[in-house]
């Protein structure tokens, strides 16, 4: 009886202790939440423990690792590069003082992207504190910095070929989160992006902009009208809708209608002609007259951007 009873409280005291020592000890990075993280990172800012052997110091147990070493073939990895990470305080510039992460991984260091527990805010103030210059103005307030997206889910960093900087792959980027995008632009009637001759940014500013939709120009015409200049005017005789904004009836992009059209006619023009206007047309049975089949109400109103002729006020010449 005695015996167990010494046992027992002897395996609880144990049981304790581990309990105790779990409890004071530092978990391991990866089990921690990301404010714990936070915190933790913090501190070891706080404390500002650099190596004094630069990039050194990390290629000791990194080096293996082919992703890591193809940063020094890309500027952040040149130390040649004037203000580049790698001519100051190297890789611990974007992750952070080294502390005591070389000792038994105990402390994390800052990492960068979709698995990265930091929220997109700090991770982003890492490459703001370089790339602050007035071209990045409009991030502060663009949907993608509200909406929390990170400069590294966008930009890879440890190569020499980043895929969104390049114009044949920044697509495939943007529409692996914009997928009603990549559903349009592959519809019958686009702008050539399935094909990479067009990119986003054609007509986006992905760092955001002054106009709405973050486009590169005050309005969305504008942005039309940098390409198709034909379109701009002005005309003698104005279709209200045209002029307003291109989008009334495009989508830029691309719609499974014609000249991405959001909608075919008459149906396009009825949105907003609610009677046709015309007194004396004929209802005819089979549906294929000049109003409905074909190019529909286009049969006679062709000038629908607007007409130059003096007779032309019914958009018809
Ligand atoms: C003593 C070996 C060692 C040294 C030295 C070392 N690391 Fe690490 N580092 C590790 C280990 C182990 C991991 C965890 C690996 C894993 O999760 O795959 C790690 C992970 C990381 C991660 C990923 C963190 C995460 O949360 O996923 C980064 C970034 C990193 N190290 C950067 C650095 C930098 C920068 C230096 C130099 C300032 C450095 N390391 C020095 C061993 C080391
Ligand atoms: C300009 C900022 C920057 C510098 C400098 C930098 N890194 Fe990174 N590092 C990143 C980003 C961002 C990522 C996320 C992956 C990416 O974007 O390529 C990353 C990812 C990593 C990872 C995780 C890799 C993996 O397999 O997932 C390690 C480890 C790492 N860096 C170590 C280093 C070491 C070691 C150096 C110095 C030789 C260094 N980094 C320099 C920004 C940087
Ligand atoms: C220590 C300063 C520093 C930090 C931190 C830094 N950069 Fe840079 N970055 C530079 C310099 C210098 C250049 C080369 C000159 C330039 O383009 O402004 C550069 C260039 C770039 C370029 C253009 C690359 C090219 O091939 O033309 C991109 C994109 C970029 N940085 C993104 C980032 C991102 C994302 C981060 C954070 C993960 C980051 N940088 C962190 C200094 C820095
Ligand atoms: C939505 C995707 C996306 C995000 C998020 C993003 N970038 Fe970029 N970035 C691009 C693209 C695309 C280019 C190429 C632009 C071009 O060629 O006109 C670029 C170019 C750059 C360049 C080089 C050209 C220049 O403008 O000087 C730098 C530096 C840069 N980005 C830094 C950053 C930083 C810092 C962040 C985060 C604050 C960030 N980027 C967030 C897509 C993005
Ligand atoms: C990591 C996911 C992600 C990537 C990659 C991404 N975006 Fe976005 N984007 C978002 C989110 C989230 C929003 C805000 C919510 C929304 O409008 O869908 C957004 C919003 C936008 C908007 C609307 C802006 C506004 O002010 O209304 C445009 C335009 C845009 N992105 C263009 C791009 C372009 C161009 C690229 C590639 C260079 C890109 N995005 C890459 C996630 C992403
Ligand atoms: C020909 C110019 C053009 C191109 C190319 C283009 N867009 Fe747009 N985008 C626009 C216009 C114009 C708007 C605003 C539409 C409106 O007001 O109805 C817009 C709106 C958006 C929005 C906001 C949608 C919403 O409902 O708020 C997103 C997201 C977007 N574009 C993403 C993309 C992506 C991703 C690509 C590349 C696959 C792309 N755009 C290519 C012109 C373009
Ligand atoms: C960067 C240049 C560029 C910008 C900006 C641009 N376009 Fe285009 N657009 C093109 C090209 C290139 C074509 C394809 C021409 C061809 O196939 O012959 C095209 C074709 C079109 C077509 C005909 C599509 C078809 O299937 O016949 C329409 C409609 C159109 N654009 C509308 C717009 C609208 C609306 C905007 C503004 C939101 C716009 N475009 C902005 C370059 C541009
Ligand atoms: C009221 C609806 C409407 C508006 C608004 C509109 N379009 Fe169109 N657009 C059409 C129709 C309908 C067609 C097809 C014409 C055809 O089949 O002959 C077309 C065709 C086009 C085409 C391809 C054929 C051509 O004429 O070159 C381009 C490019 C185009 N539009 C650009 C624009 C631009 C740029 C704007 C804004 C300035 C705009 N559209 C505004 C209805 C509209
Ligand atoms: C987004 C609304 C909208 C759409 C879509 C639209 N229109 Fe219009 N349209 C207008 C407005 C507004 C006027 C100017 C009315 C006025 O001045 O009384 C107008 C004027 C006209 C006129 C000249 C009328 C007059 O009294 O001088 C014709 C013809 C016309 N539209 C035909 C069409 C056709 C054909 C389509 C389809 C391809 C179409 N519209 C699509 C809004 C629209
Ligand atoms: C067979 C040729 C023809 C077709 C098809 C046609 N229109 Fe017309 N439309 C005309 C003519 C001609 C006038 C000018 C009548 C006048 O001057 O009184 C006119 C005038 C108009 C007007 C101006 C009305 C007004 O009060 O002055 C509008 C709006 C209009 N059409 C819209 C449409 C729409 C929408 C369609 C398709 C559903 C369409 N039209 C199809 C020939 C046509």
């Amino acid at each position: 009886m005695m015996n167990k009873c010494i046992i027992t409280t002897l395996l609880c005291g144990i049981f304790a202790f581990a309990c105790l020592s779990l409890s004071v000890q530092a978990a391991p990075w990866n089990q921690l939440t990301g404010e714990q993280l936070e915190q933790q990172l913090t501190e070891k800012f706080a404390q500002g423990n650099y190596s004094n052997k630069g990039a050194d110091s990390c290629l000791m147990c990194h080096k293996k690792n082919d992703k890591v070493m193809a940063i020094f073939d890309s500027v952040h990895g040149s130390p040649s590069q004037q203000g580049s990470p790698m001519a100051g305080l190297q890789c611990e510039a974007c992750h952070g003082p080294l502390g005591a992460h070389n000792k038994g991984g105990k402390e994390p260091m800052i990492a960068f992207g979709k698995e990265s527990k930091l929220s997109a805010q700090s991770q982003n103030s890492v490459c703001l504190g370089c790339h602050n210059d007035p071209k990045q103005m409009a991030w502060h307030s663009s949907s993608h910095n509200l909406d929390e997206v990170a400069c590294s889910d966008c930009h890879n960093i440890h190569t020499d070929n980043d895929p969104v900087m390049d114009k044949l792959t920044v697509n495939d980027t943007c529409t692996s989160c914009h997928t009603q995008q990549k559903s349009d632009m592959n519809k019958r009637s686009s702008h050539p992006m399935k094909w990479d001759q067009m990119t986003c940014i054609d007509c986006h500013n992905p760092h955001g902009s002054m106009s709405e939709s973050a486009l590169n120009h005050a309005t969305v015409n504008d942005t039309c009208y940098s390409c198709h200049g034909e379109k701009r005017g002005p005309v003698l005789w104005e279709h209200a809708p045209v002029t307003e904004n291109c989008a009334n009836c495009h989508n830029p992009h691309g719609s499974v209608n014609e000249a991405m059209l959001t909608q075919r006619a008459p149906q396009l023009c009825q949105q907003c002609h609610m009677d046709d206007g015309h007194a004396s047309r004929v209802v005819q049975q089979s549906g294929s007259d000049a109003f409905g089949g074909g190019k529909s109400c286009l049969n006679c109103h062709s000038q629908i951007h607007g007409s130059n002729h003096p007779a032309g006020s019914k958009l018809q010449r």
